[in-house]
């Protein structure tokens, strides 16, 4: 994520996303939340923010967006960071805060799209409020706000544990290759994440194969780092949302490789070493989907 400052007061962030390579759903936690085990990685792709934060008589968080529904969502998460951030960062100084996000990441992807830009908020009001963000001032506040947001206040590559909150950063030489994309395939579906987990629990019991994470570590050519991508999840999203079922199936019809999800879906992806294959998977993915957002992104952009 990167915050530029404008000029007094005013600032705009380009937000990030995360695609889960691996996701494994260890058991359900005493406080409701599920035990997750998980390699995260941040991409370039996002959304844009701007903020306007200056002293006032009162606090006020104003919101706009070219998406309408955003504008009257009353858990938007956007206008929850300001709060929080008013409340637990502001030292009893009322302000006026203004956000301006101009959407381009779906809402239900799985990737991150509304914890991204919750966490930019965090970043982008502590640097125009301190001149810089400290990331142990704002975890606390980002873990409140939810459970994949702690991880954009790091970026890069992590393994993530807990419900989200142990984030440990780590590297892995293919990521970081400056020719390496990621291919997104954004269907348009919105997979509710308790409907996801509903299911998980439904299937509590029944045997599944489950590849180490450290396969996928260790991977040192795309063919095996792409064959050990794998998600917990995936089978509970297809019977969350059978049209992902769909998805996948035309994806698996097309693409030499198999195609991987992020999160509780909807988003399908594959990693590949060039951009000439990633554009080459990309146009396979929009004839077989025509319905769908395909999106080319470097996947060490992020750190770049
Ligand atoms: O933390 P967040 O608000 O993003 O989570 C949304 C919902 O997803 C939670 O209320 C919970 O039902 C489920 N969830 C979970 N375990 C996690 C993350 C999310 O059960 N680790």
């Amino acid at each position: 994520m990167r915050v530029e400052i404008l000029e007094r007061g005013r600032a705009r962030v380009a937000t990030s996303c995360k695609l889960n390579l691996w996701l494994d759903v260890i058991g359900k936690r005493p406080d409701g939340y599920h035990e997750l085990r998980s390699l995260f990685h941040e991409l370039a792709f996002g959304d844009e923010l701007r903020l306007e934060c200056e002293p006032a008589e009162r606090s006020a968080v104003q919101f706009t967006s070219d998406d309408r529904g955003l504008e009257s969502d009353p858990t938007n998460l956007c206008v929850r960071a300001a709060e929080l951030w008013l409340a637990k960062r502001s030292a009893g100084a009322p302000r006026r805060i203004a956000l301006q996000l101009v959407k381009r990441l779906p809402a239900g992807g799985g990737i991150g799209g509304g914890s991204g830009d919750a966490v930019a908020v965090l970043v982008g009001l502590e640097t125009l409020a301190r001149g810089s963000a400290r990331r142990e001032d704002l975890y606390a506040l980002a873990l409140e706000l939810g459970s994949d947001c702690p991880f954009f206040l790091w970026g890069g590559t992590a393994l993530v544990r807990g419900r989200g909150e142990h984030v440990e950063p780590l590297a892995h030489p293919l990521l970081a290759e400056r020719e390496a994309r990621a291919v997104l395939v954004l269907p348009g579906l919105h997979v509710p994440t308790r409907g996801v987990f509903a299911q998980f629990a439904a299937e509590a019991g029944q045997p599944f194969e489950r590849p180490e994470l450290e396969e996928l570590l260790a991977a040192r050519d795309w063919s095996s780092f792409q064959r050990a991508l794998w998600n917990r999840l995936e089978s509970c999203s297809l019977v969350a949302e059978p049209q992902m079922k769909t998805v996948r199936a035309a994806l698996e019809r097309v693409w030499p490789l198999p195609p991987a999800m992020s999160g509780s879906g909807s988003t399908y992806f594959a990693c590949v070493g060039s951009e000439r294959e990633a554009v080459h998977l990309a146009g396979l993915a929009r004839e077989a989907l025509p319905q769908a957002r395909v999106v080319v992104q470097a996947l060490a952009g992020a750190r770049a």
